[in-house]
C-alpha cells in the first residue's frame, strides 16, 4: 500500500548510491514506470549484447522476462550478479519447449537426417535449450537477426530444427526464399513430424507461439486500410505469417522503434506488438499518427509482472546486502549454452 511516489523516490536513491555498481535494464515491452529508471533499454539481442560487454558492474537489474536474465547471466562474468525483479516473469512461449520434448525430437530427427540436421533456437527459450543447442553445434537467433542466421545456419546443414517459435521459424524462412513444401513442423506433444517430402524439407518448426502476438490478424489489417487508405503498418515477426504478409514492414522491437522514428511528421502508422510498447511509441512520436493494430488486448503479462513495487522490494534487498531474486545458471547448462549465444553475437 505504498504510496507510489515513495517507491520512485525510493528506487532513485538507492540506484545512484550504488552509482557505477549497478546497472539496470530494461526490455522495449516494460511498463513505462520501469522504464525510467533503466540505464539502457533494447531488443533482446541489445540486451544480450550490453550482458556480453559491460563487465564492470556488480548488480544488473534485469527488467524483462526470466530467459533474458538467464542468457545476462551466462554472458556476464561470475563476479556480477543479475537480478530480475519478479521471477514470476517468464515466457509462455519459451515454456513451450522443455528438454525432455527437445531430446525426444531430437532422437527422431537425427533417426532420419543422420548428423545433416542442426538445431537453431530463439533466445525466446530456456537455458537448458540453449545449452542443448550449443552442445549439438547450432546457435540462438533473435528476431533482429535470424535472417542473417538462419540463412548463414542453412549453408552449414541441410537440414535445420528451429524452435521453439514456429511463427519467427516461417516468416524467416519464407523471407529467405525458402518455399512451402520445404518447411515442415515438428508436433512435440505427439512426436511427430509433419511434412509432405519429409526428405527435402530444410526447415522444421516446433510448434511453439507466442500468446501476444497471436492476437493480431489480417481482419484488423483490412479494416485499418479500409479507415486510413495512408495508413503503413508494422508488425513483430512472432506474428502470422498472413499478418506479416498484410502489413507494409517486419521487425524486431528495435526496428519497430526505428521505422517510426524515421518516419516523416504526420504519417499514420499501425503497430502489432505489445502494448507496453505502442502506448510509449504513441506519445513519444506525438507528433506522428501512432496507433495500435489491436488497441484491445495485447499485453505480454509476463512482462507486465515487473512492476514499481517488484522494483522498489529489489532495490531494497539490495540496499540491505541481499541479493533479491538472483538468476543463476548451473556452470554445465551455461557452459553450453553460451556457445551458442557466442556463435550468435560473432554472426551479428
Ligand atoms: P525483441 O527481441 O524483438 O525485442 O522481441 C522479444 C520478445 O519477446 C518479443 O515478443
Ligand atoms: Fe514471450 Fe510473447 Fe511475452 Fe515476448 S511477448 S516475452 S514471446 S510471451
Amino acid at each position: 500500500n505504498e504510496d507510489p511516489a515513495d517507491q520512485v523516490q525510493r528506487i532513485a536513491a538507492i540506484k545512484a548510491d550504488f552509482g557505477d555498481d549497478l546497472f539496470l535494464v530494461a526490455h522495449h515491452y516494460q511498463k513505462d514506470e520501469v522504464v525510467q529508471f533503466a540505464d539502457a533499454r533494447g531488443d533482446s539481442l541489445k540486451l544480450a549484447q550490453i550482458a556480453a560487454s559491460n563487465h564492470a558492474a556488480k548488480h544488473i537489474v534485469f527488467c524483462g522476462v526470466h530467459f533474458m536474465a538467464e542468457t545476462a547471466d551466462i554472458l556476464t562474468t561470475a563476479q556480477q550478479h543479475v537480478v530480475l525483479p519478479d521471477p514470476m516473469a517468464g515466457c509462455s512461449m519459451a515454456d513451450m519447449a522443455n528438454p525432455f520434448q527437445l531430446t525426444q525430437a531430437w532422437q527422431a530427427l537425427t533417426a532420419r537426417y543422420g548428423d545433416t540436421i542442426l538445431p537453431v533456437t530463439y533466445v525466446n527459450s530456456s537455458a537448458a535449450i540453449k545449452a542443448f543447442v550449443g552442445r549439438h553445434g547450432g546457435v540462438v537467433v533473435t528476431s533482429s537477426n535470424a535472417g542473417a542466421i538462419v540463412s548463414w545456419a542453412l549453408k552449414q546443414a541441410k537440414h535445420l530444427l528451429f524452435l521453439p517459435d514456429q511463427y519467427l521459424g516461417r516468416n524467416t524462412a519464407l523471407a529467405l526464399g525458402i518455399p512451402k513444401t520445404e518447411i515442415g513442423m515438428w508436433l512435440a506433444q505427439q512426436n511427430h513430424l509433419e511434412a509432405t517430402d519429409p526428405d527435402n524439407l530444410r526447415v522444421i518448426l516446433w510448434n511453439g507461439y507466442c500468446s501476444v502476438h497471436q492476437q493480431f490478424n489480417t481482419t484488423q489489417i483490412d479494416h485499418l486500410r479500409q479507415t486510413y487508405p495512408d495508413v503503413k503498418i508494422i508488425v513483430h515477426p512472432e506474428c502470422h505469417q498472413d499478418v506479416v504478409a498484410a502489413a507494409d514492414e517486419v521487425g524486431s522491437t528495435a526496428a519497430i522503434i526505428n521505422y517510426i522514428k524515421a518516419a516523416p511528421k504526420g504519417a499514420r502508422i499501425a503497430v502489432g506488438t505489445d502494448n507496453n510498447l505502442v502506448g510509449r511509441l504513441i506519445h513519444t512520436y506525438a507528433d506522428k499518427k501512432i496507433m495500435f493494430l489491436n488497441p484491445h488486448s495485447c499485453a505480454c503479462i509476463l512482462m507486465n509482472r515487473i512492476d514499481l513495487p517488484h522494483l522498489a522490494w529489489t532495490m531494497d534487498q539490495l540496499a540491505a546486502g541481499d541479493s533479491g531474486h538472483e538468476i543463476k545458471v548451473d556452470a554445465d547448462t551455461a557452459f553450453w549454452a553460451k556457445k551458442a549465444l557466442d556463435r550468435m553475437l560473432e554472426l551479428s
